[in-house]
């Protein structure tokens, strides 16, 4: 009899909390992983593809919980095959999709891919629209773990007719496959992504490499946290810390908010050659699990003052993480009264500082100096 296997299993079975299910469903806590796009556009082939998943392992990447490494347009050939099926580009994808499959997954990592519920993709390559049985056969044939579907060249045909057609198909194949909906907040997902299987949600255009393309996507966020929850997220768009035009301040305070908004956390730069500045953001595990926290409660706005903002997510343990964040152009210092974070000011509690791993004793009010275009990020509990 294996004594430690069965203490192990005892550890497991009682050690965890009683209210975290036992067997996870897909995409209960925020997908995390890396996509082509923000960085490579249509720039892609075999051998990026296979240079990010080594990466993925060996930056530290996957031990911190990325495991998604995902292909977006540009991946197929400019027509279907002689059978109807979609193809990889002949050139850039020689081996084709299932060989890249294939090797992610002996990485431990998953494989994810794009396509439109349209005629073309946005980039103009076949698509998806009225072939959604045959689509989702072969990604399921090559291993395929996670389908973007984006909303270009679409026939003016209802979304929820389109979205609901490849979850049908996707359904029909048996295999688990993260289906993320790219329809850039047209008729509101948010409201109906979950019911046609979706697991994530964009809900604005495309972000860019700026810090007011990023500030104006979390403006559009506002409200729509009561949507999002375990496998049903609000996806305000992958990631762009490591692309280069925003500072390292402005990237600290980006990812904080996507941590904070519980947004899938897919990295969107050159896993490859990524400094260390950019690792040290992409793999803060302390904020990684603010995104993680399996009570799945997005953050929302909790009090805005000129340049300055206070955003707070309940965690499942009670406590709560809170980012404080200077949208201004000058240094400043921003504050919260507990009590308006919603805790007993008799109380005491303390602050955790997730970027500079200091804690620090609270009585009426968390008050922390902000740099420019810059956020703080705190977890807040009870207890000294
Ligand atoms: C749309 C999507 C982007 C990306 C491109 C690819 O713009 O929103 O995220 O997938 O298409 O063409």
């Amino acid at each position: 009899m294996n004594y430690t296997f069965i203490f192990l299993a005892l550890v497991a079975a009682f050690g965890r909390d009683p209210a975290r299910p036992l067997i996870a469903p897909l995409a209960a806590t925020p997908p995390m992983g890396w996509n082509s796009w923000n960085r490579f556009g249509c720039k892609i082939d075999e051998p990026l593809i296979r240079e990010t998943a080594d990466a993925m392992v060996s930056s530290g990447m996957k031990a911190a919980g990325y495991q998604y490494v995902n292909i977006d347009d540009c991946w197929m050939a400019k027509e279907r095959d002689a059978q109807g099926n979609l193809q990889s580009d002949p050139v850039r994808f020689p081996h084709g999709i299932k060989a890249i499959a294939d090797y992610v997954h002996a990485k431990g990592l998953k494989l994810g891919i794009y396509s439109s519920a349209g005629t073309r993709t946005c980039e103009g390559l076949p698509a998806s629209l009225d072939h959604e049985v045959a689509d989702a056969k072969k990604f399921a044939e090559w291993g395929v773990d996670y389908l973007k579907y984006d909303n270009c060249n679409d026939e003016k045909r209802p979304d929820i007719e389109r979205y609901t057609a490849m979850n049908t198909a996707l359904k029909a194949t048996g295999r688990p496959i993260v289906y993320s909906l790219c329809n850039w907040g047209h008729e509101k997902p948010w409201e109906w992504g979950r019911s046609v299987g979706g697991m994530l949600w964009r809900t604005t255009g495309d972000i860019s490499d700026k810090w007011t393309s990023m500030i104006g996507i979390l403006d559009k966020q506002v409200g729509l946290e009561q949507y999002s929850g375990p496998s049903g997220w609000n996806d305000p768009d992958m990631l762009e810390v490591g692309n280069g035009q925003m500072s390292f301040t402005e990237y600290v305070a980006h990812f904080s908010l996507w941590a904070l908004l519980n947004a899938p956390l897919i990295a969107g730069n050159d896993l490859r050659s990524m400094s260390d500045s950019t690792r040290y953001i992409l793999t803060n595990k302390a904020v990684i699990a603010v995104d993680q926290d399996w009570g799945g409660q997005q953050g929302s706005l909790v009090h805005t003052d000129g340049n300055t903002q206070v955003w707070a997510k309940p965690m499942h343990d009670g406590s709560k993480a809170v980012v404080l964040l200077n949208r201004g152009t000058t240094p400043t210092s921003i504050s919260i009264q507990l009590a308006d974070l919603g805790f007993t000011p008799s109380t005491k509690y303390q602050a955790l500082d997730l970027w500079a791993h200091t804690v620090q004793q609270l009585d009426q009010m968390l008050q922390s100096g902000v740099p420019a275009h810059g956020a703080a990020m705190f977890i807040v509990k009870g207890g000294r």
